[in-house]
């Protein structure tokens, strides 16, 4: 009899990388090389993006010369501003940027330069975004282009219409830091898949859209936040997180297939959950958190992963909860990208095999005798 294989590919080792190492040792996280505690703490999203993408931290010269093309190419064109108003205002904003690359790359076709197509999405995510958002909501036909040289500064400003506050600009500049990279998880790994074919960069990018989507991978962020947001007192969140545990509920925001006894990027993000909690007295939301944390730890052996305390952060900057699984997707473009670089430069289809459990051979009969 064929031996039980693990199911979803757990353990299962599916090719080698260079970009990124996840929970060796059952903790930690380093994008090539660079611990994620350094990065986090010491280098903007621009740096992380540029290491990423282009295999080494930038200097100077070329961080300056990386920031001033990105920023220059944030218009969208006129087109695709056309498709954006056709989006119904009830969409979800992950099928816009799903909807978005698909139709850039049918403007802006993909040839033989990979990293212009890299930069080009990284720059114009976020106005596709806001462009269809202020469009749909405000009727109002937002310009694409801000005077914020940074990704997190240019996103805050496209959703508010100012420039915004020092600490939350870097609040989310640290968020998309820590959601630029991953291995071969489920988005990525499909992003591969997709390489794989010698598919094109708009299409690999696509169906990663569609991957992270699903609540059990990006999708997770809202999810944490619609639960913490149901509970009025940190009493209420404990006696109704038990209720859903012994009604074997899987809670949004806790947990994963890597890492066995916490996530490194949860720690640093629940800093400034707590910082902008206070910040815009949202205290009582940051409790409740911290009791959920505390019940799925006693209860679970759980803890939570980097989307639990995001949703605290991305709400308290007062981002629309369906918001949140886009700005995961505006910053892991990057490690989506260098992933696609990476099995392009030694490329081999990925397409495994499958343990039949079917029928038999049967023999065919007619329609009429069935
Ligand atoms: N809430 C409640 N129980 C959970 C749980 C959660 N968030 N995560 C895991 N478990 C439990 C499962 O119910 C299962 O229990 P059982 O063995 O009694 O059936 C056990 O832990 C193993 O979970 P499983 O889902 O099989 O493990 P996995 O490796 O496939 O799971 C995740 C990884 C991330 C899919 C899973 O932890 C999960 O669904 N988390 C919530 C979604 C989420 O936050 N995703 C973002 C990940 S970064």
């Amino acid at each position: 009899m064929a031996e039980k294989k693990a199911g979803g590919l757990a353990g299962i080792v599916a090719g080698e990388t260079a970009i990124a190492t996840v929970g060796k040792a059952g903790l930690g996280l380093n994008y090539r090389g660079y611990s994620i505690y350094d990065l986090a703490e010491r280098a903007s999203f621009e740096e992380v993006a540029y290491l990423l993408i282009y295999s080494d931290l930038p200097t100077e010269a070329e961080l300056d010369e990386f920031q001033a093309r990105i920023t220059s190419k944030r218009e969208l064109p006129k087109s695709l501003l056309l498709v954006l108003e056709q989006i119904p205002a009830d969409a979800h904003p992950m099928d816009v940027l799903r909807t978005g690359c698909s139709a850039l790359g049918t403007l802006e076709q993909e040839n033989n330069n990979q990293y212009d197509v890299v930069e080009r999405l990284l720059a114009t995510f976020p106005g596709m975004l806001f462009y269809w958002h202020h469009y749909q909501q405000h009727h109002k036909k937002i310009k694409t282009q801000t005077a914020e040289t940074s990704l997190a500064g240019h996103i805050l400003y496209l959703l508010h219409g100012k420039a915004p506050e020092e600490d939350m600009r870097r609040a989310v500049d640290v968020s998309l830091t820590l959601y630029a990279e991953h291995e071969f998880n489920a988005s990525t790994f499909t992003g591969r898949i997709v390489a794989s074919t010698l598919s094109d960069m708009y299409s690999a990018v696509t169906a990663a859209i569609g991957a992270l989507r699903g609540p059990l991978h990006g999708g997770a962020n809202e999810k944490a936040m619609e639960l913490i947001e149901k509970f009025k007192t940190p009493a209420e969140a404990e006696k109704k997180l038990k209720d859903m545990l012994s009604n074997k509920e899987k809670i949004m925001g806790f947990g994963h297939r890597v890492y066995r006894e916490s996530d490194p990027r949860s720690n640093i993000i629940k800093t400034w959950a707590k910082k902008l909690a206070e910040k815009t007295q949202k205290e009582n939301l940051y409790s409740v958190a911290e009791c959920i944390e505390k019940v799925m730890w006693d209860e679970k052996h759980l803890f939570p992963n980097l989307d639990f305390y995001s949703a605290i952060v991305y709400h308290c900057c007062g981002f629309p909860t369906s918001m949140f699984t886009p700005l995961f997707v505006m910053s892991r473009i990057t490690g989506w990208a260098a992933h696609v670089v990476e099995q392009r430069e030694n490329n081999k289809l990925i397409r495994p095999g499958a343990d039949y459990v079917g029928p038999e051979q049967k023999d065919y009969v007619e329609i009429q005798s069935r």
